[in-house]
């Protein structure tokens, strides 16, 4: 019996109810399984949780989460009751930063019976894997002189160290895929840290003779994750070029109520956590029309990163099941709730 202990952070708005929809997946897969259990240790940390102690997470928090096998996190942040800087870097940035959380991961698929906002959208079937440590996001340089003469100096950090870890793991996922990997750059327009990542990208791309590669500059890469999304497999970015591309892929996919992500801890030393790309959804709390799909496919990634890949893909597998059933939550434009996607999902997994 593998046991994974899951440390659940459900946090604000809607994160409060598709937490609660993926736990029901996951119990689901555990009952047909029988050789998986995972033991949730739920965490109520939240804006909520800040208007009463001044704090999002106790000064223990990361104590607490250190030992669990990974974090699943809802969505954080509810602006009416505190300011989104104080809560999101008092949670989730915290979380990352501290457990060297260094690489970000997002899927983008189409998947049956979603429409997705391009007229001709093919079969796009692709994962960004984002440098998540450093890159454009840092926090070396400056401001000077006010006024008229200001100016603000931004320093981008390439290591060869960060570039290399991001790279690799994107080779060692395209090998479980369609067998190539894109690596976005600007060396046209940036002159020392794009040189440098391709550099970088030539030299460990020998170690993987079997995986295809390309790389594309990063605007006609955003122009062609629009007009032809079906040809890429694995991308590797910096933080900066991954976070926008995200974007992109999450558009394409139809609804941000459906993209995961995954913040990965790939020195061991602390756990990764899994979180959908979508918000608290201030919108649409309390109605019972989130959309979990975002969170279960999370779940999937989670399962994935626990050496779980078959029953990952079979879970995905009956995400889509059920979406090509037209079983779909109003964002996509469907009449069924919640509970009903949950359900659905649920169902089809107790009669594998
Ligand atoms: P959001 O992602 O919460 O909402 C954007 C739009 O997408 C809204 O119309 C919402 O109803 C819809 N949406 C989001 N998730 C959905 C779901 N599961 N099902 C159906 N529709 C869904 O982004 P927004 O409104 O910019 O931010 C709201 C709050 O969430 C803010 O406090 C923000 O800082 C925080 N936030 C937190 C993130 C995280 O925890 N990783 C990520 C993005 C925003
Ligand atoms: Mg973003």
């Amino acid at each position: 019996m593998k046991k994974l202990k899951i440390a659940s952070l459900p946090g604000d708005g809607v994160g409060k109810e598709v937490v609660p929809a993926a736990q029901t997946v996951l119990k689901a897969i555990s009952d047909v399984h029988g050789g998986l259990r995972f033991d949730f240790t739920e965490y109520p940390w939240s804006c909520e949780h800040y208007l009463k102690h001044d704090q999002m997470m106790p000064d223990d928090a990361l104590d607490k989460l250190k030992d669990a096998d990974a974090i699943f996190l809802g969505a954080v942040g509810n602006q009416k009751l505190v300011p989104d800087h104080i809560s999101l870097w008092g949670m989730l940035i915290k979380i990352r930063r501290e457990f060297e959380q260094v690489i970000n991961i997002r899927p983008a698929k189409l998947l049956k019976g979603i429409t997705s906002p391009l007229a001709n959208p093919k079969d796009f079937d692709l994962l960004v894997v984002r440098e998540n440590s450093e890159g454009e996001y840092s926090e070396v340089g400056g401001r000077i002189f006010r006024g008229e003469d200001e100016v603000a100096i931004q320093n981008a950090v390439f290591s060869r160290r960060g570039s290399e870890r991001a790279m690799r793991y994107a080779f060692e996922l395209a090998a479980k895929r369609k067998k190539h990997v894109t690596s976005a750059t600007k060396s046209n327009g940036i002159v020392h840290s794009m040189p440098f990542w391709d550099e970088v990208f030539q030299s460990v791309k020998t170690d993987y003779p079997d995986i295809g590669t390309d790389s594309q500059h990063i605007d006609a890469l955003a122009a062609f994750f629009v007009t032809q999304p079906q040809r890429f497999d694995v991308i590797v970015a910096s933080n900066l070029f991954g976070d926008v591309l995200t974007d992109i892929g999450a558009a394409i996919m139809g609804s941000i109520g459906i993209a995961p992500a995954a913040n990965i801890n790939v020195n061991g030393k602390y756990p990764s956590m899994f979180e959908p790309v979508h918000g608290s959804a201030p919108d649409i709390v309390g109605k019972g029309i989130a959309n979990p799909i975002g969170q279960i496919w999370t779940a999937k990634l989670m399962l994935d990163h626990f050496g779980e890949e078959e029953l990952g893909n079979k879970l995905l597998d009956i995400i889509e099941d059920v979406t090509a059933a037209g079983i779909l939550t109003p964002d996509l434009g469907g009449k069924y709730g919640t509970k009903e996607v949950t359900g659905a999902i649920a169902e089809r997994i107790l009669k594998l």
